[in-house]
């Protein structure tokens, strides 16, 4: 829903809203929505000295382990949406896919995960199932269109490429924090998502701030931009809790579903032409996901032997 209500709401309105003003949203929704629900469940009491007690639990120790993610994360959110605006949704969907295979080098690297070769030939078939499906042309009609078109895509993949290295990046090291110190889920993202208001508020300045003056901070704003924030930031909430029950690499396989549904969707929203290259390689990139989610041959022999 994220990447086709994202991609409606920059090519719907002629007037196109200022992105990094819909990431600040994001993250000043966020901050409330886990603030709640922090309060509501882990800070019952009420004390007289109440807002300063919070703000002391909040700001302390090590809270500023937050503020790397809370950087990574808001250029990644405004990556995206530079990404959604230069390519399809179904291209960007599956070239987003990558972002298995940089979760799985940071985790590695980062929380020492064990990844069988069979892993590594599944996220080896990803990658190649993601350059299928670039292979598909959009056949503009003239010479300069062509060239145009070209260039966007170019900077739609660099911008992808990109985000999934933050991606992985930033979801390990928010997974390897949560996992590996006592704050609670919804204080570190009471944290996180204060922490990210700075860069998304630094962001708006220099990325946009003159046009923003000019035009106003609601410029080109319709109720897909309201829905491309809601959807952005209840997808970011379902990843803090699947990080915390499951992981960052299981997070992945679930959007090989997305992919599906982006690919049908796009179809008849966006007048997608799905080639026979672009079905192969969603097929390889799926297959490839099936085949990381199946178990370590090792792992199910040593927990046969533990039984
Ligand atoms: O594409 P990917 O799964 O890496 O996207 C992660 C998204 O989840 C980002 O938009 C990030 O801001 C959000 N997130 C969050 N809270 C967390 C972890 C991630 O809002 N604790």
């Amino acid at each position: 829903m994220l990447v086709i209500v994202m991609r409606y709401s920059r090519t719907s309105s002629p007037l196109q809203y200022y992105s990094t003003t819909a990431v600040f949203f994001c993250e000043l929704f966020k901050l409330m929505v886990s603030l709640y629900i922090f309060l509501r469940t882990e800070f019952t009491s009420f004390q007289p000295n109440y807002f300063h007690s919070l703000s002391l639990l909040v700001f302390s120790g090590d809270s500023w382990k937050m503020i790397i993610p809370a950087f990574l994360y808001t250029i990644q959110n405004n990556l995206q949406y530079q990404a959604v605006s230069l390519l399809d949704p179904a291209t960007f969907q599956v070239s987003y896919q990558l972002k298995i295979l940089t979760t799985a080098i940071f985790s590695v690297l980062m929380l020492k995960k064990y990844i069988s070769p069979m892993k590594w030939l599944s996220l080896v078939l990803l990658t190649v199932g993601i350059a299928l499906v670039q292979l598909q042309s959009s056949n503009p009609s003239t010479a300069n269109s062509k060239k145009v078109g070209t260039i966007k895509k170019f900077e739609g993949l660099m911008a992808v490429g990109m985000a999934c290295v933050l991606s992985g990046l930033s979801g390990v090291y928010f997974e390897l924090v949560l996992k590996s110190t006592k704050q609670s889920l919804w204080l570190r993202n009471v944290q996180l998502s204060f922490y990210s208001l700075i860069p998304a508020t630094i962001g708006i300045i220099f990325t946009d701030g003159s046009k923003i003056l000019q035009n106003g901070f609601f410029y080109g704003y319709t109720y897909w931009t309201l829905g491309a924030i809601l959807c952005q930031s209840v997808g970011g909430l379902i990843v803090a809790v699947v990080v915390k029950y499951a992981d960052n690499i299981l997070k992945g396989f679930a959007t090989s579903i997305s992919i599906i549904l982006s690919c049908v969707l796009s179809v008849f929203i966006f007048d997608f032409q799905i080639t026979s290259m672009f079905i192969l390689g969603t097929i390889v990139v799926i297959y490839s996901t099936y085949l990381y989610g199946l178990p370590n041959k090792t792992s199910l022999e040593t927990s046969e032997v533990r039984v």
